[in-house]
């Protein structure tokens, strides 16, 4: 697979275009008094989609390779699609970033900094996450495990969140992904405005008995070191959104309750998300959460509305806007042939999820955007491509032309609306642009014109994959010195970053818990 084209020339043509768009510190997203805003403080909400293997499209290795993921950015902007979520790793079988501890596999770093350029190019931004929880094939090494195994002192995976050489080779993870400087457009990535957020991992999990306490304390250390490197950037954790019995809302939500207490508790209480804590730490700009119905078990449309609910009602207490940033409703697919739904179901669930979405836009009761998984895009043998292919909304598909897309128009209208008022307490960014560091055309690495296989035996992910997923308790098949806490009820300012929340009174990480009424 994978085209060779030549296409070096049309890069150069363009790089002159790109380069005038990387001008300027300007155009960072933030949250200012709770919701996101641009630079002129109109609050930015937005809608989006999550790709899989852009890295890997970008290197010809796969997905209609370079070209499709050209043309997908550039149809993704055509629909109002203003937000893309990937992961900062590629996924295909013995094809990795960092391939052992500090080592680092140059092509997919070139690939990703296609991704970025191309981003870049259609006014798209970016939430990348860090690294992974999960392995897609047995050679992966961009996930927690790896991690462990490049140390002598972690015993298991699950250290990974306390172990201190593990921490340590993921704080030089973060240092080494904010410090690359991209060699499309010059750009560091912690200081390209392309990159809207940061993700600390996709869906981080501890299943250790003492795993909730564990990724609280994880999340309090690397939170704040992500934004001391990157302070223009926002940061969220990226876990699925699991509640602990310590808030009722562990019972009422949950995608299988739990009575306060029980040893181990329910699966979901097992994962070690612990929803309120982990948003309320310092270091987390907004708080989001994922939805799949079908692998949790839980299709009926009644769970999806309250897993929405729950969320949407928190985040009076965090003071933090939420994203629903990974969703998605599968058509039979890899579960069991007695559980699989057809597309009357999945366009159902993404009716409801939809409209819950822009109720809460509507109302401004905290959810500032959602991102579906996944797009089929502009690739036509995407849905062939991948083992999820019983997830990929096509764009002729029913789903896509009458939910997604009028929700995505209705929204950009919105966000196109001059008269907006600016959000309450928020400054306009001021100041002079800081020139870009790009490199002249001559000097700018060039994308590669030809696939060059990494390993020998790089074969489509899904080759390798196992399916053993929801029967394992919902597991995921697919793919996603701190100060002192804020003054009670006063507007917090996120201690590096330029943050600011509406901390409701008396509220901490340690208490919201059991603050929060169901
Ligand atoms: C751990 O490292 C060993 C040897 O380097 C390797 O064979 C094994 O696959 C690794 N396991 C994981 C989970 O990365
Ligand atoms: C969408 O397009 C594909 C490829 O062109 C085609 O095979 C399919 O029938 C179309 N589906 C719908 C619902 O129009
Ligand atoms: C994108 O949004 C604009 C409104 O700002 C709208 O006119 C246009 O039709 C939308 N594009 C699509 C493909 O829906």
């Amino acid at each position: 697979m994978g085209l060779a084209l030549p296409r070096a020339s049309v890069f150069l043509a363009t790089l002159a275009v790109t380069a005038a768009l990387f001008s300027g510190a300007q155009g960072f997203i933030r949250v200012q008094n709770g919701v996101f805003v641009d630079d002129q403080c109109k609050e930015f909400t937005f809608s989006g989609y999550n790709t899989w293997q852009p890295i890997e499209s970008a290197l010809n290795l796969c997905c209609g390779g370079y070209e499709a993921l050209v043309g997908q950015f550039k149809e993704a902007a055509r629909q109002n699609f203003t937000v893309v979520r990937m992961f900062g790793f590629p996924v295909q079988r013995g094809f990795n970033l960092q391939t052992a501890a500090g080592v680092y596999n140059e092509q997919a770093f070139k690939g990703m900094d296609t991704v970025i350029a191309e981003a870049a190019r259609n006014n798209v931004k970016l939430v990348i996450a860090f690294m992974n929880n999960w392995n897609y094939n047995p050679l992966q090494t961009d996930w927690k495990c790896s991690y462990t195994n490049w140390t002598t002192t972690a015993l298991g995976c699950d250290d990974f969140y306390t172990d201190p050489n593990s921490i340590k080779l993921y704080k030089n993870h973060v240092r080494t992904m904010l410090t690359r400087v991209n060699t499309v457009t010059g750009l560091e990535y912690g200081s390209d405005p392309t990159i809207m957020a940061w993700n600390l991992m996709n869906e981080p999990r501890n299943e250790k008995p003492n795993g909730a306490q564990e990724i609280q304390s994880w999340i309090t250390e690397v939170a704040p070191y992500v934004k001391s490197l990157a302070p223009n950037q926002l940061v969220t954790v990226g876990e699925d959104g699991f509640y602990q019995p310590a808030t009722c809302q562990a019972n009422q939500a949950n995608p299988v309750a739990t009575t306060n207490g029980g040893p181990g508790g329910a699966w979901p209480v097992a994962t070690g998300n612990d929803y309120l804590p982990n948003h309320m730490a310092d270091g987390i700009d907004y708080a989001s959460i994922h939805m799949w119905p079908d692998n949790w078990g839980r299709t009926d449309k009644a769970f999806g509305q309250t897993w929405l609910a729950a969320h949407i009602a928190d985040t009076k207490y965090l003071g933090k806007p939420l994203v629903l940033e990974e969703f998605g409703k599968a058509v039979g697919g890899y579960l069991p042939i007695d559980k699989q739904e057809g597309p009357e179901a999945q366009y159902a669930y993404y009716k409801q999820t939809y409209d819950a979405a822009q109720a809460s836009l509507q109302a401004n009761t905290g959810l500032k955007g959602i991102m579906f998984w996944r797009w089929a895009g502009v690739d036509p043998t995407a849905k062939l491509a991948d083992f999820d292919e019983a997830a990929t909304i096509a764009s002729n598909s029913s789903v896509f032309t009458e939910i997604i897309q009028p929700f995505t128009s209705a929204l950009a209208r919105k966000n196109a609306d001059p008269t907006r008022a600016a959000v309450t307490g928020c400054t306009p960014v001021t100041g002079a642009p800081t020139t870009t560091t790009a490199k002249t055309a001559a000097s700018a690495a060039l994308p590669p014109s030809t696939a060059v296989p990494p390993t020998s035996g790089a074969t489509a992910a899904g080759s390798g994959a196992t399916a053993t997923g929801a029967a394992a308790g919902g597991r995921r098949l697919m793919q996603g010195t701190a100060p002192a806490p804020a003054a009670a009820g006063a507007v917090s300012q996120n201690f590096v970053g330029k943050s600011t929340f509406t901390t409701p009174a008396g509220i901490t990480a340690a208490n919201i818990n059991s603050k929060v009424t169901c």
